[in-house]
Parts: structure tokens; sequence; C-alpha cells
């Protein structure tokens, strides 16, 4: 799985997607029962996974910001609520990364290679409030499809913590993907 070349080096040639997936080790002074192959995909996933969830947490915000019309007071604080408590959870899951002996990412460079979530236009593309919860269900909808992937990495090099970890963030995920869900229907 981790064949690509280093994240750091050159940018790829035009076209063609990379997804610069290749940690970083931080220390080789580690050994805490779990083989560095499995810590090392175990990081990569984290990565991926903190991209996504960095991703959906700015888009949160972002509407929190933009959004008008007669939703607007529910839509404004329930966004609110969203985007503090994935801010709060981010934390955890680049330090758990740490924990494992590898280096997180945290530019928005990386973020927006490694993310499957699309990035917001900005300000020149704000979409109406029902175009905002729809693209808040698909990115929490994402956000679970890769925590999922890598829980089962975790699960199976016995990485309890980071098993934990995902699941936590599933079962929130889950919620507000239905929540948001269920003012489209
Ligand atoms: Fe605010």
């Amino acid at each position: 799985m981790a064949k690509s070349k280093p994240a750091k080096s050159k940018s790829p040639a035009p076209g063609k997607k990379t997804t610069g997936l290749n940690p970083v080790a931080s220390t080789s002074r580690i050994d805490i029962g779990i083989a560095g192959s499995d810590r090392k995909e175990i990081a990569e996933g984290l990565s991926r996974y903190l991209s996504d969830a960095f991703t959906l947490y700015l888009k949160t915000h972002n509407f929190h910001w933009n959004v008008t019309g007669p939703m607007f007071n529910s839509l404004h604080n329930m966004f609110e609520a969203q985007y503090t408590e994935q801010w709060n959870a981010l934390d955890e899951v680049a330090e758990r990364t740490r924990a494992l002996g590898f280096n997180t990412p945290g530019s928005y460079a990386e973020f927006i290679r490694l993310t499957s979530i699309r990035e917001e236009q900005g300000a020149d593309g704000v979409p109406d409030w029902k175009g905002m919860v729809q693209q808040l269900v698909s990115g929490n909808e994402a956000v679970c499809r890769t925590a999922r992937a890598v829980l089962k990495t975790a699960d199976e090099a016995g990485d309890d913590p980071t098993v934990d970890l995902l699941t936590q963030r599933l079962q929130t995920h889950e919620k507000y993907a239905w929540m948001l869900r269920s003012l489209l229907e």
C-alpha cells in the first residue's frame, strides 16, 4: 500500500494525482507491541482521516459564517456546535499518530492532498442552505468511510486505542450525517 515516493518529493506530473502517503517516522526508539509496518500503515490511515476531518471542520465553520435564509438561526447554531466538537476532536487524532511514532500532517497543502472531500470554493461560491446541508451530509459520510477503513487496519494490528478513538468518531459523524440528512427529508 505504501509504495509511493516520500511526501516531500517534488510535485506530481500534471494530471497525475498522488496520495502522498508516506508518513515520516519521528523515532525508531519505540516498542509498544505493534510492528513497525503496522504502525506505519495505521499512521498513513490516520493522516488521511485527519485530512478528511479537518476539511469537514473547515467546511462546517465556513457554512456557519456564510449561511443565509429562513433557516439561518438554527443552522448557524447547529453548524457551530458541530464545528466546535470537530475541532476539539482533531487534536486526539493527530496526537495518536505521534504516539505511534510518526509525524502528523498539519498544513493546508497536506490536507488538500490527502483528503477525499472536495474543498469549498470560498466566498465566490457560497451554496444556498440546502446545498450546504447536502454537502455536510456527504462530508460526514466521507469521514465515516475513511474512519471505517482505518479502524479495520488498526483492529487487525491490535491497536485498541486507535480502534476506540475511531469508534467514537464514527458514532459522532454518523449522528451528524443523520441529523443533517433529516433536514432535507
Ligand atoms: Fe460564530
